[in-house]
């Protein structure tokens, strides 16, 4: 059977937790397949808010499996906290929750590196979540890196030293001022791993095989969105892995012939956390007011994310890339009264009117074309029917199909599993 995929479009936190939960009942096995604590999904249903950073969102569901695949980048610790409040919640994650041998884990020094190489940076700096992703991805291109797999070995704590040893000289290189206790750091993180063996690591390239054979259902969740992709993204700009569907291909072990659906999803409008350019970025009310509204702040950092009107130009871009063929509106309740929407539907670039991302995106290369359109006043929020949705929405929506030559499935109007809109 075909594994089903969902991807972020933007530069991540469209909703792509909140979308895999409402869809997890579909499916028999929910798989991650990059990225790592940098994530923070956003669950909402009972009353309750869940933020998941390494575990698949399909976890509250009991007959879904869910799958951290060899994408993936682990931290032990995060992961310890993450298993911790699930347990917290009356979550048996014991029998359905597997991790990959070849998924590599973040040590305490990757952690530092990311942080001294930030620093580094000063005003150049990527605004990393400083999770450590990009130096355990460097670690695995560049063949050191420790993997899942390896913590089962006798000596694994040898090969941890070596490379904890290796990145102190590292960080003593980048000659800036990071005070650390590397002793107080270890003993948290083998408390990590010493939890994290006690979950089922598997062979997971073979298990998804072999689910596959036997017609199982999987959803692959990404991580992060589209434009912070490592090779399709704002380069440098972006995080350590492939964001898009090639992603799930290397991030699992599904061929490429194997791929069923590409859900993608995007905000209604667009959000940034962290560095880098973003044409159609707002500074005035109306970015303020997306910013209040969706309330607007990392779900892994706390940081407040920068705001904008919806830019085509890059959506469609990532729905080339990603070959998506079914679209996912988030947050349109947000938009809810606003008197005019703009739509960015083309680029000024260096003087000339442009429809396809462009190598150089920032300010100076690029200003946006916008499209005006009506608002909508009424409250979304209560909303459970297509036929409910405002005349200027239905609208805002037709134009973006057409556009986009997409049809989008799904409206969310709310942070609630219950606040869901299929059409
Ligand atoms: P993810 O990283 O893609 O899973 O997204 P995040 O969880 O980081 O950010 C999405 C935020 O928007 C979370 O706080 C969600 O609870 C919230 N959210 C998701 N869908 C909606 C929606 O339709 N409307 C509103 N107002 N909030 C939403
Ligand atoms: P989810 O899965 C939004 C951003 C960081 C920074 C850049 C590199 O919740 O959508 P990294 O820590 O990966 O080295 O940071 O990428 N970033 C995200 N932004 N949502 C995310 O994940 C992100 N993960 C990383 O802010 O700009
Ligand atoms: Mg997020």
């Amino acid at each position: 059977m075909a594994v089903d995929l969902l991807l972020g479009l933007q530069w991540g936190d469209e909703g792509k937790g909140k979308i895999v939960d409402v869809l997890t009942s579909k499916y028999n096995i929910i798989a991650r397949f990059q990225g790592g604590p940098n994530a923070g999904h956003t669950l909402v249903f009972n009353g309750k808010k869940h933020v998941l950073h390494t575990i698949p969102s399909g976890i509250f569901h009991e007959d879904a499996i869910n799958l951290v695949g060899n994408g993936v980048v682990i931290d032990p610790v995060i992961f310890k906290k993450e298993l911790d409040k699930l347990t917290e919640q009356g979550v048996d994650y014991k029998k359905n929750l597997l991790i990959s041998r070849k998924a590599h884990v973040i040590l305490p020094t990757h952690r530092l590196l990311d942080a001294a190489s930030e620093t580094s940076k000063g005003k150049a700096k990527i605004g990393s979540t400083l999770k450590g992703i990009g130096p355990t991805y460097m670690d695995k291109t560049g063949r050191n890196g420790i993997r899942v797999g390896d913590l089962e070995m006798n000596d694994w704590k040898e090969k941890y030293r070596a490379l904890a040893n290796k990145h102190e000289a590292m960080i003593d290189f980048y000659n800036v001022d990071i005070q650390y206790d590397l002793d107080e750091l270890e003993a948290e993180f083998f408390e990590g791993v010493e939890q994290l063996k006690t979950l089922q690591f598997i062979d997971s390239e073979e298990y998804v095989f072999q689910a596959q054979k036997a017609e199982k259902s999987i959803l692959a969740e990404g991580a992060q969105g589209s434009l912070l992709d490592i090779d399709f993204g704002t380069y440098p700009f972006v995080t350590s892995s492939n964001t898009t569907a090639a992603g799930a291909c290397t991030g699992l072990g599904i061929a490429p012939n194997k791929i069923g659906d590409v859900f993608g999803i995007f905000k209604a409008y667009t959000t940034r956390v962290g560095s880098g350019p973003f044409p159609t970025e707002l500074f005035d009310e109306d970015g303020a007011t997306m910013a209040k509204v969706g309330n607007e702040f990392g779900a892994t950092t706390g940081r407040p994310r920068r705001c904008g009107w919806l830019d085509l130009v890059a959506l469609k871009y990532a729905c080339q890339v990603n070959g998506v063929t079914q679209l996912m509106m988030m947050k349109a309740d947000v938009l809810s009264g606003f008197e005019t929407l703009k739509v960015c539907t083309a680029y000024n670039y260096k003087g000339k009117t442009i429809t396809h991302l462009p190598y150089n995106i920032e300010e100076e290369n690029v200003s946006p074309i916008y499209s005006e359109m009506a608002g909508w006043k009424a409250d979304l929020t209560s909303m459970s029917e297509a036929s409910q949705l405002p005349k200027a929405l239905n609208e805002y929506i037709d134009f973006l199909e057409k556009e986009l030559e997409i049809p989008i499935k799904i409206v969310s109007v709310g942070p609630d599993r219950k606040q869901t809109i299929f059409r």
